[in-house]
């Protein structure tokens, strides 16, 4: 396994193997980030992995400076995995000295995430761009626990004609439904015990879509009850959004689905998460020219 710094030795390791695959990560690597690791085994020449905690898309007050770090780890979790080539850039690296370009994506940005966390994803495709561009990989790996990250970064990536192809990997989750993530070590105990409430409220909205509820308030309201049984859950939104351009549904549309998602604070970590409704199959039959 290679570990390089700057974008000269990166540009040096990119040029010896063939089709690469990354996997863009802040690092304090966990289950989650290994299952993109390993969709990206075998549907390209070569791994390659970035661990770089990103200051652009980070707010005011919120994590970056205790972002959780363990770059050994890290290295040492890559290396058993067979990854082939790491780039740990320093913040230099990424964005030179006089840097100046910021990619800002509009419209599915307004809302959810980007409404709690203004300029966040202007951080994110900014960094994301850089990241494809200097690695020039053929395929990239995100995961479906930032669904609306994964939405943002198709719609940069078409808007700018980048040549990377974009696979979404499904949520891993603790065996108790916790979705993993690094900020789950900011979790006490009792917040730890509490934090299914996000897993649980998902499911209660997923049982109501399946009994044939299509009301975007009764099953918005639905994963609020399971929330509010949670007296250290503090959310900050519950969301039942169309699942590409992510406006709020009055009515689930049966044939398109919804994305059912949501962000909970427990004291002063912020938590989120999402569930697809599956759109029902058309009818047999009805189908144009058949
Ligand atoms: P980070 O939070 O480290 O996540 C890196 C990738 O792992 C993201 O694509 C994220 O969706 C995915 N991931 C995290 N937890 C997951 C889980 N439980 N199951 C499946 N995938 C999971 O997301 C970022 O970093 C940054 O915004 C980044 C894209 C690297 C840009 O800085």
């Amino acid at each position: 396994m290679k570990v390089v710094t700057t974008r000269a030795e990166l540009a040096r390791a990119r040029a010896e193997v063939g089709s690469l695959g990354l996997v863009p990560t802040m690092g304090y690597l966990h289950e989650g980030h290994l299952s993109l690791v390993r969709a990206a085994r075998g549907a390209n020449d070569a791994v390659a992995v970035s661990i770089f905690v990103n200051p652009t898309q980070f707010g005011e007050g919120e994590d970056f400076e205790r972002y959780p770090r363990d770059p050994e780890r890290d290295l040492a979790l890559l290396a058993a995995e067979g990854v082939d080539l790491v780039w740990t850039p320093t913040v230099d690296d990424v964005y030179p000295p006089g840097s100046a370009t910021r990619v800002s994506v509009s419209g599915i940005t307004d809302v959810l995430e980007g409404a709690s966390r203004p300029g966040h994803f202007t951080g994110v495709a900014t960094v994301v761009a850089i990241l494809l561009n200097a690695t020039r990989a053929d395929r990239a790996y995100f995961g479906q626990k930032d669904a609306q990250q994964v939405l943002v970064v198709r719609r940069m990536v078409e808007d700018l004609a980048i040549p990377t192809r974009i696979v979404t990997v499904p949520t891993f989750r603790e065996a108790d439904g916790l979705a993993m993530s690094s900020r789950n070590v900011y979790l006490d105990e009792t917040q730890r015990a509490g934090a299914t409430a996000l897993v649980e409220a998902l499911r209660a909205a997923c049982r109501e879509w399946t009994a044939g509820v299509r009301d975007g308030d009764a099953l918005r309201a639905a994963m609020t009850e399971v929330l509010a049984r949670q007296p250290q859950a503090r959310p900050d939104y519950v969301s039942v959004a169309d699942p590409d351009s992510l406006a709020e549904l009055d009515t689930v549309d049966p044939t398109r689905g919804a994305l059912c998602s949501l962000a909970v604070r427990f004291g002063t970590t912020r938590l989120i998460d999402n569930l697809l409704l599956e759109p029902e199959p058309a009818p047999c039959g009805n189908s144009a020219g058949r």
